[in-house]
C-alpha cells in the first residue's frame, strides 16, 4: 500500500486506520471523505520539530489552509503548535470560529478589498502579507482609523522557477503575486511601506510555487530573499525579524512519485539559511513556513460507489462513480495522478484497465484515466487516495452534485467533520 495507515482486512476490504472501508460507506454514505486524525498530527510534528532543531530561534510552520479548511481540522493543527496562513476574509472567518489565536495567523491574497482588511484587522489578524502598494495604502489608512499598528510581511517574488505545473507555480517575475526584486520595485515598496505611520513591517514573503519535490528552488529562493535582506539593512537599516519562504513541499501521490524526507530538507534548507547569513553578514531572521498539501493531502482517502462499468468494443472502459469532479476536479483541472483501487476487493490483483468517470454532465469529468482496478462492478467501493490537500477546498455543487460528508478516524473512533450536503442545502440562497 502507498501508506501504512492502509491495509486490507480479512474481507478482502480496504482498512483506513484499522477501520473497514466497506463499512464506513455503509454508515455514513457515500461519497465519503475519510480523515486520519493521526496522520495529520505526524505531519504537523514532522515539521514542528525539524523548524525547531534546523531552523534559526523563532522559526514557525504555519499551516495552508487553502489546502482544506475547516473547523476540526484546525483544532488538531492548532494543538499540534501551528500557525496558519489565510487567504480570504472566509478562511480568516473559519479559522476564527475554531478559536485559532489570531497572532499566528497570517492574512495572504493578491487582492484584498477595504471590507477584508477593515474585517481582518477588527478580527484582530496577527499580520497581513501585504501584496502591493495600492493594499498597504489602504491597511495603513484602515489601521488608522482603528487605532492600530498593524504588522506586515511584504511579499516579494524572487524570480525563481520551482519546474513545476505552470499553473501552481507562483514565484516569477511574470506574475500576479508579490512585488518583483529584479525590477527594483520591491526595493521601492520596502522604502515606501516604511514611511507609513500605521504599519509596522516585519519581514518578507515569497511563495514559489506547489508539489516541488527537490529543495534547491527553496534554497534558490532562500538566497534571492536573504540577499534582500542584506541590502535593505545596509542601504535602508531596515532589520528583518521573519522571511516566510511560503508552501510547496511535494507529497506522493502515486508509487511512481518519488519519496520525499520533508524533515531532511528542512535540515538542508537550515544549512543553507546559516551560510547564506555568514556570507552577507547579517543576523538569520525567523523563518516561515507555509506547507498545506503536505500536511493534509496523505491523510484523506476518497471512497464512492461505483455506478456502472461501461466497455466500449474497440476502445476503453468507463467506470462511473457517484462523485467526481464536484469533490475532485484535479485531474480535470491538471491532469494530477492518483492511486485509485477497489476498496471491495482490496485482496484482489489490479488488471482491469479502466478510466474512472465522475457523475457530472462534462466528457471532462474523469478522476484518472488509464488505471489498474480489481474488477469494478455496480455497488462496490472505489477509493481514491491522498485526497485532503485541494480537494474539498476547490470542491462546487456544479450540476447541483452535494458536496460529500467528512469523517475523522482516530485510534478506532470517528466522528463527523463536515457533514455531509444535503438538496436543502442547494437552495439555501435562493430566493
Ligand atoms: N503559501 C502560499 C502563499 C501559497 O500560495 C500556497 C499555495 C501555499 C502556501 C501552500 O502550498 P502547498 O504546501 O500546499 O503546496 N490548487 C492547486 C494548488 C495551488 C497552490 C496555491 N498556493 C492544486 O490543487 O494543486
Amino acid at each position: 500500500m502507498l501508506y501504512s495507515n492502509l491495509s486490507v482486512n480479512e474481507k478482502g476490504h480496504l482498512t483506513i486506520a484499522g477501520l473497514d472501508a466497506v463499512t464506513l460507506v455503509e454508515q455514513y454514505g457515500s461519497p465519503l471523505m475519510v480523515l486520519d486524525e493521526n496522520k495529520v498530527r505526524e505531519n504537523c510534528r514532522t515539521y514542528i520539530d525539524a523548524v525547531k532543531k534546523y531552523l534559526p530561534t523563532g522559526s514557525k510552520p504555519l499551516y495552508a489552509g487553502k489546502a482544506f479548511c475547516f473547523k476540526s481540522l484546525y483544532n488538531i493543527i492548532e494543538s499540534e503548535g501551528m500557525g496558519a496562513d489565510v487567504v480570504s476574509p472566509g478562511e480568516l472567518y473559519v479559522v476564527n470560529a475554531a478559536n485559532f489565536p489570531l497572532e499566528y495567523v497570517y492574512f495572504h491574497g493578491n487582492n484584498k478589498t477595504d471590507e477584508d482588511i477593515t474585517f481582518a484587522i477588527k478580527t484582530g489578524i496577527g499580520r497581513f502579507v501585504a501584496d502591493n502598494r495600492d493594499e498597504l495604502i489602504s491597511i495603513d489608512r484602515i489601521a488608522g482609523e482603528n487605532g492600530k499598528k498593524q504588522r506586515v510581511l511584504l511579499r516579494l517574488s524572487p524570480g525563481i522557477d520551482p519546474h513545476t505545473h505552470a499553473k501552481i507555480s507562483t514565484g516569477n517575475v511574470d506574475s500576479k503575486f508579490g512585488t518583483a526584486i529584479e525590477t527594483g520595485q520591491a526595493t521601492e515598496l520596502l522604502k515606501f511601506a516604511l514611511t507609513l505611520k500605521n504599519i509596522e513591517v516585519e519581514g518578507f514573503h515569497c511563495h514559489i510555487g506547489s508539489q516541488i519535490f527537490e529543495s534547491e528552488p527553496f534554497c534558490d529562493a532562500a538566497d534571492i530573499m536573504l540577499r534582500f535582506v542584506a541590502d535593505a539593512k545596509e542601504n535602508l537599516g531596515f532589520e528583518t525579524k521573519y522571511l516566510n519562504l511560503g508552501g510547496g513541499f511535494g507529497v506522493r501521490y502515486v508509487e511512481s512519485h518519488p519519496k520525499i524526507d520533508i524533515a531532511d530538507n528542512i535540515k538542508k534548507l537550515g544549512e543553507h539559511v546559516n551560510a547564506a547569513c555568514e556570507r552577507f553578514g547579517i543576523t538569520a531572521p525567523a523563518i516561515l513556513l507555509e506547507p498545506g498539501r503536505s500536511i493534509v493531502a496523505d491523510t484523506c482517502t476518497t471512497l464512492y460507489r461505483i455506478g456502472s462499468v461501461k466497455t466500449i468494443t474497440g476502445y476503453k472502459s468507463y467506470v462511473s462513480i457517484d462523485g467526481g469532479m464536484t469533490d475532485n476536479p484535479r485531474y480535470a483541472l491538471y491532469g494530477s495522478e492518483y492511486t485509485v483501487l477497489n476498496a471491495s476487493k482490496a485482496d484482489k490483483s489490479a488488471d482491469f484497465v479502466c478510466t474512472i468517470a465522475g457523475r457530472c454532465c462534462e466528457s471532462g469529468d474523469l478522476i484518472q484515466e488509464g488505471v489498474k482496478v480489481a474488477s469494478p462492478e455496480r455497488g462496490d467501493i472505489l477509493a481514491v487516495l491522498t485526497t485532503g490537500a485541494y480537494n474539498y477546498s476547490m470542491a462546487s455543487n456544479y450540476n447541483r452534485i452535494c458536496r460529500p460528508a467528512v469523517i475523522i478516524v482516530k485510534d478506532g473512533e470517528t466522528r463527523v467533520g463536515i457533514r455531509r450536503e444535503t438538496f436543502e442545502d442547494l437552495i439555501r440562497y435562493d430566493m
